[in-house]
């Protein structure tokens, strides 16, 4: 299905103006592999019927849909072995000396596509730290803008494929049962995650104090000065001893010197000033 300029510009102002993600001109591409699923779906003929039955109703369901389709929603367990080290063996060990007092632990996972990352804290913490998954108040707030990614991640379903990346045996065994061709996650773990719709360039919703924000892999679709605003109102909810966690290809350099960067065992964390 080929896309004509103006349709393809009426896409990326669409997606800009309601998620901030730039699609520019060199990934047209994508605007036509990624629409011609909701065409069909939506049972339309093609791309430039999709377009015009949008530019008729703006603010409808399609609009969704398309905004929708054009994220990028790749995430696997425990992704970046160093990070995770890191968190397992240095951050929560601080984390958990520092809230003996409170016993109460907050992670936010703020692009969580479809939940692999929630559920690695919540079976990091399960194994590792059983003390604080069965004893503390430990909220693990997973949200996402795309309504298909929560709704996923919600059910706690993957694919051999999704199960087969990152995801260490042992864990798949302990927390994981076989559905037919899918692996269902376990009550245990599915519940000590909280998924919501929080899209990132709108007002936030109230997020208690946050131990652990990870903010990763979403950056990279903004331009600066939403870069500059999301890492803005990030320091507004992360406690002052908390951990900003970003993307490995993602950093607050340049864009919000309000940060100390702080590397531990070669993983690299942000701190409020
Ligand atoms: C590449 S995934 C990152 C998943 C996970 N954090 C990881 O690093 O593996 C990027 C996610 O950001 C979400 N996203 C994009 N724009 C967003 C926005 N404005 N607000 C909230 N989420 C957004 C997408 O829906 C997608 O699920």
């Amino acid at each position: 299905m080929s896309i004509t300029t103006a349709d393809a510009d009426y896409v990326r102002e669409l997606v800009r103006e309601r998620s901030a993600i730039v699609i520019d001109a060199s990934k047209t591409y994508l605007i036509e592999s990624r629409l011609g699923p909701v065409v069909r779906s939506a049972g339309l003929g093609s791309i430039e019927e999709l377009i015009s039955r949008m530019r008729r109703e703006r603010t409808g369901p399609l609009a969704d849909l398309v905004v929708d389709a054009m994220t990028t929603n790749e995430t696997f367990f425990f992704r970046d072995a160093t990070l995770w080290a890191a968190i397992e063996k240095q951050i929560v060990p601080q984390l958990k000396t520092a809230r003996q007092a409170q016993r109460a632990l907050t992670v936010w996972c703020a692009a969580c596509s479809s939940g692999q990352e929630p559920y690695s804290i919540a079976m990091m913490l399960i194994d590792r730290f059983p003390d604080v998954a069965r004893d503390w108040n430990v909220r693990i707030i997973a949200t996402d803008l795309s309504a298909e990614m929560l709704g996923r991640a919600a059910a706690g379903r993957y694919t051999q494929l999704e199960v087969n990346r990152g995801l260490p045996a042992v864990a798949l065994a302990k927390h994981f049962r076989r559905d037919g061709a899918f692996w269902q996650i376990s009550d245990q773990v599915r519940s000590m995650v909280e998924f919501r719709t929080i899209n990132l360039i709108q007002p936030w919703p109230f997020i208690p104090a946050v131990d652990l924000l990870m903010l990763r892999n979403v950056l990279i679709y903004f331009d600066t000065d939403t870069k500059k605003q999301v890492l803005a109102r990030a320091r507004t909810v992360l406690r002052p001893d908390g951990h900003l966690v970003l993307g490995t290809s993602e950093t607050t350099l340049n864009l919000d010197e309000r940060y100390a960067r702080i590397v531990t065992d070669n993983a690299t964390t942000y701190q409020p000033r």
